[in-house]
């Protein structure tokens, strides 16, 4: 299959190259030539865990291309996957000006039957828009279909989660493009069973919406479930660890903490909000969960506040500033509303992440970095912890103890084991214990 993808951003760089490792042949266009530049060389400009691997592999095999050429790319393939950003808007609607330029260009260019498939995340209602503006703007008849194919992967877990998913949906009109669309899948579906599902167009573009919006809240109850026990003096461990034993619950994404980040849920549920109002539906549900989402990083910043009464002058070391482990991304990271406003009161902020201090340097760039989490905390009046990485999990309690002015750990992330970190002298405030 000849797959052109529009827009290398996390999504559509994961995804064309993992569809290149199945065997199509994949051509990746952006208006941005450093990338592009970048890319054709081998280069990394994302850390996704595997992904460069896959790119060297495609650029090897001769079926990973990239380009600027946005009417190569268009005129040589059987479908087009728009994987372009929508960002936010002022008011929380999604912006889809990229989506309708892409659209206006392909209109343009269009030389035979394609499929068109929207993959970056939208509201409800975009393909439908997508299809009448190529009719639009087409000069000649010619037959092509829109199709809804959302992505579900995580970042930092994003090859795995195209290469192994849980479900492919597929929101599809004809009989034509849905044949199409499942031979695209088939080498993913061979040896593994994967539901596939066909759905509506409409209902393909709500599962996303809806499954992010799911998500979301599960976290937002669990921050709350914390608050209480916090308050109560219960453990809000025993208490979530339990709810989620329940199959109908589930475990996944009660993990209480600093609040959820990152490029996708802010803006999603904002996005959903909006379509809840547009079509005069009540949106308190999304409105109660982005405000305990608020309250779980203002309520961290309280305990520090009151433990450490005044912050002027005094040494706060921040273990981890991306919005979560495994990518260098700090879009929406509560590390960023922690740090600014630690620094708002005077605090002088030593930090360290494995992989976004050049990110962060680029907003704070008046904050100390460091390579070394040991060297981070050494001599700071306090330890703030905001990303539960791997490495902050086997940190010696008694190495840090020794190295700290005064041993204050606030974990955002509940990585530490309380009673040990208290053993070794360290004064420990976590999350709903
Ligand atoms: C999310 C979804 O999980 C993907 O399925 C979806 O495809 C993607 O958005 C998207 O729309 O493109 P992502 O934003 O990469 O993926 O990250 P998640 O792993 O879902 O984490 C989101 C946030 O929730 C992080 O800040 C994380 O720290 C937080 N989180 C997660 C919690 O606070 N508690 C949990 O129990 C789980």
């Amino acid at each position: 299959m000849k797959i052109s993808i529009i827009g290398t951003g996390y999504v559509g760089l994961t995804t064309g190259a993992c569809f290149a490792h199945i065997g199509h042949t994949v051509i990746c266009q952006d208006i941005d030539s450093s990338k592009i530049q970048k890319l054709s060389n081998g280069e990394n400009i994302i850390y996704e865990p595997g992904l460069n691997e896959l790119i060297r592999e495609g650029l090897e095999n001769k079926n990973l291309a990239f380009t600027n050429d946005f009417v190569k790319a268009i005129r040589d393939s059987d479908f087009i996957f728009i994987c372009v950003n929508t960002p936010p808007r002022q008011d929380g609607h999604a912006d889809l000006k990229y989506v309708e330029k892409v659209a206006r260009d392909i209109a343009k260019n269009l030389n035979s039957y394609k499929i068109i498939v929207d993959k970056s995340t939208v509201p409800i209602r975009t393909a439908e828009k997508v299809k009448e503006t190529i009719r639009k703007y087409c000069s000649k008849f010619v037959e092509f279909d829109v199709v809804s194919n959302p992505e579900f992967l995580r970042e930092g877990r994003a090859v795995h989660d195209i290469l192994h998913p849980d479900r492919i949906v597929i929101g599809v009109e004809s009989e034509r493009a849905k044949k199409m669309m499942l031979e695209i899948y088939e080498p993913f579906t061979k040896e593994k069973s994967i539901p596939i599902k066909i759905t509506s167009v409409k209902s393909a573009e709500l599962i996303k919406h809806g499954a992010n919006t799911f998500l979301a809240a599960k976290i937002s109850f669990a921050n709350l479930i914390a608050e209480v026990c916090e308050n109560a003096g219960a453990n809000g461990y025993e208490v979530l660890e339990a709810i989620g034993l329940d199959e109908r619950i589930g475990k996944n994404f009660l993990h209480p903490g600093i609040g959820f980040g990152g490029s996708c849920f802010p803006k999603d549920i904002k996005a959903f909000k909006k379509t809840l109002e547009v079509l005069g539906i009540d949106p308190l549900f999304i409105q109660s969960l982005e405000k305990i989402n608020d309250w779980a990083c203002e309520r961290f910043i309280k305990k520090i506040e009151k433990e450490l009464w005044v912050l002027d002058g005094k040494f706060i070391a921040v273990l981890g500033l991306a919005f979560k482990p495994n990518t260098d991304d700090i879009r929406n990271a509560p590390s960023l509303k922690i740090i600014g406003h630690l620094k708002n009161e005077g605090a002088k902020i030593r930090a360290h992440d494995p992989k976004a201090n050049n990110k962060m340097r680029v907003i704070f760039p008046d904050i100390e970095y460091f390579q070394d989490p040991y060297e981070c905390i050494a001599g700071s009046d306090a330890c703030v912890l905001c990303t539960e990485w791997d490495e902050y999990k086997n940190l010696d309690y008694s190495v840090i103890k020794n190295a700290m002015a005064t041993p204050i750990i606030f974990d955002g992330r509940n990585v530490f084991d309380k009673k040990e970190a208290e053993k070794c002298g360290l004064t420990y405030i976590g999350i709903g214990q």
